[in-house]
């Protein structure tokens, strides 16, 4: 399983969108990540279906939706129809789970849930079976350019074992906060096999290519879990 890149949109200029995703996409991303916020599940509000379907239009990559909503079963048609490929929804918002996991992939999309810092991985271990990846939150979600919390390659290392234990070495393990050059080897060598970076790839400070380049060699030089299983 190699490792694949997702550049968030959220640190993007949300009024060229288009122009951050296609830096993105020449530069070697294999998802695109859309950050999708109610501001009631997280303190923050951002972007729904049109959005989505308007990025639809301008890049050939999977869109990545992770929905920070309550009430995902509520809208995942809405992002399936605007053209989502994975869609995630949180443990913590989703009362039926496994329905709503169900009704992801009858509407042909893959399916993840995500899990917040605070919430324990062993939590996951009856749906597991039923998803395609799991997203482990590194930080508290709701704002991009947070700090990475520590604790979570453990966290991923535990996940990991888990999903071995269980014959599910083709469930994916995605991070998501803080995800910069440092800590993609941590992440890495803990298990997982897609990064979501925000502040680390649209930033000031460097091009969109250089940011992805240099997440590219820090990947390259973990020892992968995930290439091992
Ligand atoms: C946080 C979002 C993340 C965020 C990551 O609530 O789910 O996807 O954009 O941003 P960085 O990489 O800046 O921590
Ligand atoms: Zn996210």
């Amino acid at each position: 399983m190699s490792v694949k890149l997702a550049p968030s949109i959220l640190s993007a200029d949300f009024a060229r969108l288009a122009d951050g995703v296609a830096q993105a996409e020449e530069a070697g991303a294999d998802w695109i990540h859309v950050d999708v916020m109610d501001g009631h599940f997280v303190p923050n509000i951002t972007i729904g279906p049109p959005v989505v379907a308007a990025l639809r239009r301008v890049t050939k990559l999977p869109l990545d939706v992770h929905l920070m909503i309550e009430r995902p079963d509520q809208y995942v048609a809405s992002f399936a129809e605007a053209g989502a490929h994975c869609i995630t929804v949180h443990q913590e918002a989703s009362v039926h789970l496994h329905r709503t996991v169900q009704q992801i992939h009858a509407l042909k999309c893959r399916a993840g849930v995500a899990i917040n810092p605070a919430t324990p991985v062993h939590l996951l271990d009856d749906i597991l079976p039923f998803v395609d990846l799991v997203l482990i939150m590194s930080v508290n979600p709701g704002f991009g350019g947070q700090q990475f919390i520590e604790a979570s390659p453990a966290k991923i290392r535990s996940l990991k074992d888990r999903l071995v234990a269980q014959g599910l070495g083709r469930v994916e393990i995605e991070v998501d906060g803080g995800v910069a050059p440092d800590t993609a080897v941590k992440v890495v060598t803990a298990g997982a096999s897609i990064l979501v970076a925000g502040a680390a790839v649209f930033n000031k400070e460097a091009s969109v290519a250089r940011n992805i380049g240099d997440l590219r060699k820090a990947v390259a030089s973990a020892p992968s879990r995930s290439v091992m299983v």
